[in-house]
């Protein structure tokens, strides 16, 4: 073969290694989902573990969360670790990502996933409420995503994924009052996604960030949203139709597994019944 010939055979084969989707490259990397204790988060964490992943899954419920860890160790190839961490505390994430440092010289994938939603209206809400949800929703995957660039730029780690688990909410606001400081929260989010992706794509790295937006998924969401009065959350969610959170961490691996040349910049995801 001549030299042109074999340049050109060398760039296509590597055109296509880089480019085909493969979830398989993230075998063996390390992989940090907050509020990964329920719900959606426990949904991604597991399904991480199974392709192989080290996860690193964090919440304040250590009971719940350790029976995770537990599940994965009997299902998964993968395995999970987990962290306490309070997201609404700045110095509990600055501990975990130098936990993370230490122990596993960096980081290649996070999932800011933890989130809460209180029934506080604009005209009639509680500052105190109000405060928690921009410290969870808003501030924490702000600052884990921060830190998750530093840690990925400082051990060389270019091909890093951030995925920020928004809703539909970040798109929209309709005439539930109950949701409306929370669809504030999330439309920082879809905010938050793009501005992380313009700063990354500014700096020439190939660093990419997703936004998930699901409408309404099975979990503890809504019960916890109206703790004060359970009669109203069992009424909403025999209004809602809802995908099991399984499915939606589907999507997690969908993005993880495009071509490292595309970033999927927003994914709305409803149940297939859901108007
Ligand atoms: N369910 C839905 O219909 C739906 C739809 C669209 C978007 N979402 C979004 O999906 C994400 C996950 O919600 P989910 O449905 O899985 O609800 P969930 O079952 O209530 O889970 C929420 C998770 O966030 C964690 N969390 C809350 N506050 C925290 C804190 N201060 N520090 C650390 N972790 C904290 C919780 O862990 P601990 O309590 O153990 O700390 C739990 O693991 C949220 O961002 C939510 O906005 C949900």
């Amino acid at each position: 073969m001549c030299p042109t010939h074999f340049f050109r055979y060398c760039l296509v084969a590597y055109q296509f290694v880089y480019s085909i989707p493969k979830m398989d490259s993230w075998q063996g990397k390390v992989a940090l989902v907050t509020g990964a204790s329920s719900g959606i988060g426990k949904a991604i964490a597991l399904k991480l573990a199974s392709h192989n992943m080290k996860v690193i899954g964090c919440a304040r419920n250590m009971r719940a969360l350790e029976a995770v860890a537990e599940q994965a160790k009997e299902q998964c190839r993968g395995e999970i670790v987990a962290i306490r961490c309070d997201v609404e505390k700045e110095q509990d994430i600055l501990d975990l990502f130098k936990f993370i440092d230490e122990k596993y010289s960096g980081i290649h994938v996070l999932i800011n996933n933890a989130g809460l939603a209180h029934d506080c209206p604009l005209l009639s809400g509680k500052t105190e409420d109000w405060n928690q949800m921009l410290a969870v929703n808003v501030l924490a995957p702000t600052i884990c995503s921060r830190e998750a660039v530093k840690l990925m730029t400082k051990h060389g780690i270019d091909d890093g994924y951030i995925i920020n688990i928004n809703s539909t909410s970040g798109h929209a606001v309709d005439n539930r009052p109950a949701a409306h400081f929370y669809q504030m929260t999330k439309f920082a989010i879809t905010a938050l996604s793009d501005g992380l992706r313009r700063e990354l794509v500014g700096r020439s790295s190939r660093i990419r960030v997703t936004s998930i937006s699901p409408g309404h998924v099975e979990s503890d969401f809504v019960n916890r949203w109206y703790q004060r009065e359970p009669g109203r959350a069992a009424e909403l969610l025999s209004k809602f139709t809802a995908m099991p959170a399984e499915d939606l961490a589907e999507t997690v691996v969908y993005a993880l597994s495009s071509p490292r040349t595309l970033n999927i910049c927003e994914l709305l995801v409803k149940s297939a019944t859901e108007y």
